[in-house]
């Protein structure tokens, strides 16, 4: 309705007039799948974070009607729904950041590899359209497996000839939010204290949790290491069987990746000193990707840590994780470049 988009243009100049005024930045973000079990609390999270001066909030449903609600928050970011394919354009364009929650969920007994067949073919789309309207942006790929979905999107992004390993996240802040939580219980501290760090990838034995190489500093029994390495593994199927049929996490996973992109966007800012745990193009290990700590800059993930030491239980969870990354990242590469 014209009169509305008057009002939105309006709005925006003066928003934009202020910043201005202001100097503050502003990133402009757009959540694909906003409409989502994840998709609405990233979005409430987003429009309540300064840093966001525009937010693009696309579905292929029900994004008008999660857009005219945070429309109404009196935070600073404008915010814009786009509603199915022929509007994807649009809401891509221009976009610094953009966030992929789109896609199905698990039920009790489903593995995320289990997702392939439906959530690779929306992850190809949705990164086509990437690298057609904003090939300069970061990419937060949250859609299982991300094992697998990662992949995709660097080989559509290769193919495209727009591929830039540093600007490809995939989101595994949700293990390390985990991590924190479960350890922080067992010592009886406070989580914000804690910091462990995840390796390896998204899925059961492939998320490797570091537990020798933990902040604050502190030795677990042998009892201590299995009960959390199992936990953190098995942290999203905890959750999916509680939810028994009505999907996996998403508040949890809402303000983890509202954590992830914040710090995406420090980090385009210029701030120093962000680190964080996600699944990127990597020469840690022999592997094409791999979830590591990296250090986030003005361009991405501008610098990947090696592992450091490992004890001989974490080397050898390591190479069971590598041995079933290595099938998932096949079958993502493969899915594209069989086409
Ligand atoms: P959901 O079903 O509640 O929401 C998914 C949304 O994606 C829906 O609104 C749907 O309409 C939308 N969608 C479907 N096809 C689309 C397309 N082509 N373009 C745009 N949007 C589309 O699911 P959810 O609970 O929000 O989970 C979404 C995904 O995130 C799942 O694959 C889930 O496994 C994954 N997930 C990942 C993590 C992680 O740590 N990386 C954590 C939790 C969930
Ligand atoms: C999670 O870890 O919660 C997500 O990957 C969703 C899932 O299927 O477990």
């Amino acid at each position: 309705c014209p009169q509305n988009l008057q009002m939105e243009d309006t709005s925006s100049l003066k928003l934009a007039a202020c910043r201005a005024k202001g100097g503050a930045p502003g990133f402009k973000v757009a959540v694909l799948g906003a409409a989502g079990g994840i998709g609405q609390p990233l979005a409430l999270l987003m429009k309540m974070n300064p840093l966001v001066s525009v937010l693009h909030l696309y579905d292929v449903v029900n994004s008008p009607g999660v857009t005219a609600d945070i429309s109404h928050m009196d935070t600073g970011a404008v915010v814009r729904g786009f509603l199915g394919q022929q509007q994807l354009e649009s809401a891509l364009t221009g976009m610094d950041l953009v966030i992929i929650p789109a896609g199905v969920p698990r039920k009790p007994g489903m593995t995320r590899d289990d997702l392939f067949n439906i959530n690779a073919g929306i992850v190809r789309t949705l990164c086509e359209g990437i690298a057609k309207c904003c090939p300069q942006a970061i990419v937060n790929v949250i859609s299982n497996p991300v094992n697998s979905t990662v992949p995709i999107a660097a080989e559509v992004f290769k193919k495209a000839g727009t591929f830039d390993p540093k600007r490809l996240l995939g989101v595994t802040t949700l293990d390390v939010v985990r991590a924190n939580t479960f350890m922080a219980e067992v010592l009886g501290i406070d989580p914000r204290e804690v910091a462990v760090p995840v390796v390896g990838g998204h899925a059961g034995v492939t998320i490797l949790p570091l537990l020798s190489q933990v902040k604050p500093p502190c030795s677990f029994s042998a009892e201590e290491i299995k009960y959390l390495t199992d936990r953190i593994q098995n942290g999203g199927t905890e959750v999916v069987e509680a939810k028994a049929g009505a999907g996996s996490a998403t508040l949890s996973m809402a303000y983890a990746a509202a954590k992830f992109a914040d710090a995406c966007m420090r980090g385009l800012r210029g701030d120093a000193g962000l680190v964080e745990c996600s699944f990127v193009a990597s020469q840690v290990t022999e592997l094409p990707f791999f979830a590591s700590k990296v250090r986030l800059g003005r361009s991405g993930a501008e610098e990947i840590y090696p592992l450091g030491p490992l004890n001989e239980f974490e080397r050898f969870g390591l190479e069971k994780a590598k041995k079933e990354l290595a099938a998932s990242i096949e079958k993502g590469v493969a899915f594209i470049r069989k086409q």
